[in-house]
């Protein structure tokens, strides 16, 4: 995830600083979103007539947006009195997935030394490699290692090669997203374009908040497809206002839609950014923008378009919205607290950990970082899996499809108790290393410590550009998304489909078990949905939350696939809600566990049509017959597994080894609740910090 901020002034004058100021604040609101490196663009010259004399100005900075600022206001030849009647201004914060964070590969990214065309990128393209390489057949040479400058060196071969020397920007933006695959949100500005900033959307979120100096009459912009007359009213000689390209100055046409949503504007103000956060201190008057929306600014006209008219596509025009939130509010969008965003998030979260690497029509996956090392890892003695706390958990909780789909030894580690141990490792082992931060210190060491004694090491991490990802031989990043909540709920979820990922990889070309994959496959495609339909019973959860909240000790239950899911449950129950929980393996109850059970004990035992489903029954009988009445999360209408149960939690059924992200998002959620119930600080548990780097 990334932030991006895009400030146009329309002949309201600002001085350099107070443009700067607001990009810099926009960014700031955006943080959350990402915070290893930020930069803006600004015009070079106050001239908009002028524009290709004095190229724009790219400023970048590794650190959070405060280094940026630092940094633009330590340097000498920046005239902040410069005032500008139109400006447009661009800016990012970013959130690294494809290149270490540092200012080469910080937004905004650009077209060449000229600056000629710029761009800021939220999301992740993933035919960036095809497109690199044509444009460098033709002679581009790239300096940064991201995705995005891709898109900033298309634009301007597109422009150099358009036959149509009237082609306008968005125009020309139209053209490039065409050829990109992948998410992303963009926000372009060009000196061949003065003034100008087209901003478009696909898969990452995008708003646009107005501030007009006159009342809007209207509260809807009409969506303009190719063939309306609307959409690109001819540059006119001769006019008065003053921006113009290629020597033609354009009109304020009547014709754009700018004025349907304005009126008679001549003063106006449009930020695009991510996320209503970063406009509400401005406007509180915002159109979202939908997949495939292309947004242009244009002598002071907003005007939206779309490429294709689909069947689907019956929005005749993007409604002004009022927003009525305080900033606090808006920062976590509709939720309280960052965790329970995150966990809201999953749907997402989990499409970003699939996107460009399973093809659900072949029933393939490819994880890039690991294709070169497949027959390396594939001849390898065993595997290791090494974590702390959730991570270690999501290994636990994939472990028996690894082996199932490996046919190799797999070995789970807690990473402190694996160099207490001095495990022995031999350079024929493969050893994983799973760490959101990727800089918890023990996970780091034991990093080290593998790759000492010549094991191939692999990193899953949430985080490009930390430790783990640096120092690993190879890995996959989850592609989450930031997790600010110390509590790991969507890292959890997306760590688990890495590693089936994964394991799906190892076992590809195996034909007997084709049939396996595919349903495991198939049933990845429909997570999403089925994430989201557990979600919806946050309600009954919450309910659940106010019988438990003030209880002293609550058991989850469960075996085979489910185990690694008491375990992660009860981490989230001691960690945010201060409370004892144990998960317990449901096999190992009459070896003593059983013990702690009777009509007072709360307990949560998770029945799944697995093949350890009678033996769950059994554990349900011998929890029963001590008077215990367990809540149990079972598959839907499995009214066997319901009979004794205090409460149930109905779950949609699917592939045994991805049943365990369903289960625990119900945990998740009940975790959350008795937290705020007990008037705990969700975000930020007593003790605790979200990375952990001393061991
Ligand atoms: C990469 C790009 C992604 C792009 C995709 C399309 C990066 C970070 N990702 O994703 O933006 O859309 O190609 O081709 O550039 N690695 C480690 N240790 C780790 C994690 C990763 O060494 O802990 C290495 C991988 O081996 C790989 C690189 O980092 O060389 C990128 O990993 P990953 O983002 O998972 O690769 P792709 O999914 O191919
Ligand atoms: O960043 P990491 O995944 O390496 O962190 C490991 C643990 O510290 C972390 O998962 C911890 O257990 C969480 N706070 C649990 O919610």
């Amino acid at each position: 995830m990334c932030g991006i901020f895009a400030y146009i002034n329309y002949l309201v004058p600002q001085q350099r600083k107070a443009i700067l100021e607001t990009l810099i604040n926009g960014l700031k609101r955006l943080e959350y979103r990402g915070y290893d490196s930020a930069g803006v663009a600004i015009d070079g010259g106050n001239d908009i007539n002028d524009a290709k004399q004095s190229p724009p100005q790219i400023i970048k900075k590794r650190g959070k947006v405060r280094a940026l600022e630092e940094e633009i206001y330590s340097k000498d030849d920046l005239n902040l009195d410069l005032e500008y009647d139109i400006h447009c201004g661009i800016a990012h914060t970013r959130w690294a997935t494809h290149g270490v964070p540092s200012a080469i590969n910080s937004h905004p990214q650009r077209s060449d030394a000229n600056n000629q065309f710029i761009v800021v990128h939220n999301g992740i393209i993933t035919n960036y490699k095809d497109i690199k390489t044509f444009l460098e057949s033709k002679g581009h040479e790239f300096e940064s290692d991201t995705d995005t400058e891709v898109i900033a060196k298309l634009i301007l071969y597109l422009y150099n090669t358009r036959d149509d020397a009237k082609m306008s920007f968005r125009e020309l933006v139209e053209n490039v997203i065409q050829q990109l695959e992948g998410a992303f949100a963009l926000a372009f500005k060009s000196i061949h374009y003065p003034g100008e900033c087209v901003a478009t959307r696909r898969g990452s979120p995008l708003l646009i908040g107005i501030k007009a100096k006159n009342r809007l009459t209207s509260n809807h912009v009409p969506i303009l497809y190719p063939g309306d007359p609307r959409a690109d009213p001819p540059p006119e000689k001769n006019n008065t206002t003053n921006s113009g390209t290629e020597g033609v100055t354009f009109k304020r046409s009547q014709s754009t839609t700018d004025f349907e949503v304005l009126g008679e504007q001549k003063e106006v103000e449009y930020f695009f950014a991510s996320d209503a956060s970063a406009v509400i201190e401005h406007t509180n008057k915002v159109i979202y923008l939908e997949d495939g929306d292309v947004a242009a600014v244009r002598e002071g006209c907003l005007s939206i378009h779309r490429i294709t008219r689909k069947k689907e596509d019956t929005a005749v025009s993007r409604e002004v919205h009022t927003l009525m939130m305080e900033i606090q509010q808006i920062m976590k969008g509709s939720y309280s607290y960052f965790m329970q965003k995150e966990i809201f998030e999953q749907p997402d979260s989990v499409v970003n950990t699939m996107r460009g690497r399973v093809n659900f029509e072949d029933n393939l996956v490819t994880l890039g970082g690991l294709t070169e090392h497949m027959s390396e890892i594939r001849r390898s003695r065993r595997l290791l899996f090494i974590a702390c706390g959730t991570s270690y958990h999501s290994a636990l909780a994939t472990r028996q499809l690894m082996e199932e789909l490996t046919e190799l030894p797999v070995v789970v580690e807690l990473a402190s108790d694996f160099l207490d141990r001095s495990t022995p490792v031999f350079r024929d082992d493969v050893c994983f290393f799973i760490s959101q931060s990727g800089e918890t210190a023990d996970t780091l060491n034991a990093m080290r410590y593998c790759k000492k004694r010549g094991a191939l090491t692999v990193g899953i991490t949430n985080t490009v550009g930390s430790s783990i990802s640096r120092e690993t031989a190879c890995g996959v990043h989850i592609n989450a998304g930031p997790e600010i909540g110390v509590a790991s709920t969507k890292a959890y979820t997306s760590q688990f489909i890495s590693l089936v990922m994964f394991a799906l990889m190892m076992d590809q070309d195996r034909i007997s078990t084709t049939p396996r994959r595919q349903a495991i496959m198939q049933d990845l495609k429909r997570l999403p949905e089925l994430i989201k339909e557990v979600l919806s019973l946050d309600g009954q959860i919450k309910k659940l939350a106010e019988e438990l909240w003030e209880e002293k000790s609550i058991l989850l239950m469960g075996r085979g696939f489910n185990y690694a899911t008491c375990l992660e449950g009860a981490l989230k129950i001691k960690e945010l809600d201060y409370l004892h929980s144990e998960g317990i393996l449901a096999g190992e109850l009459k070896h003593g566990p059983l013990a702690l059970v009777d009509e007072d004990m709360p307990v949560i035992l998770i029945i799944m049509k697995d093949s350890t489903y009678v033996k769950c029954q059994n554990a349900l009988h011998e929890v029963v017959a001590r008077k215990c009445r367990p809540i149990i999360i079972c598959e839907k209408g499995d009214l066997d597994a319901q009979k004794d149960a205090s409460s149930i939690v109905e779950l949609p059924g699917m592939s045994d080894c991805l049943q365990g992200i369903l289960c625990v998002i119900p945990l998740q959620l009940l975790a959350f609740h008795i937290a705020v119930l007990r008037g705990f600080d969700v975000d930020c548990p007593r003790n605790l910090a979200k990375s952990v780097t001393v061991e």
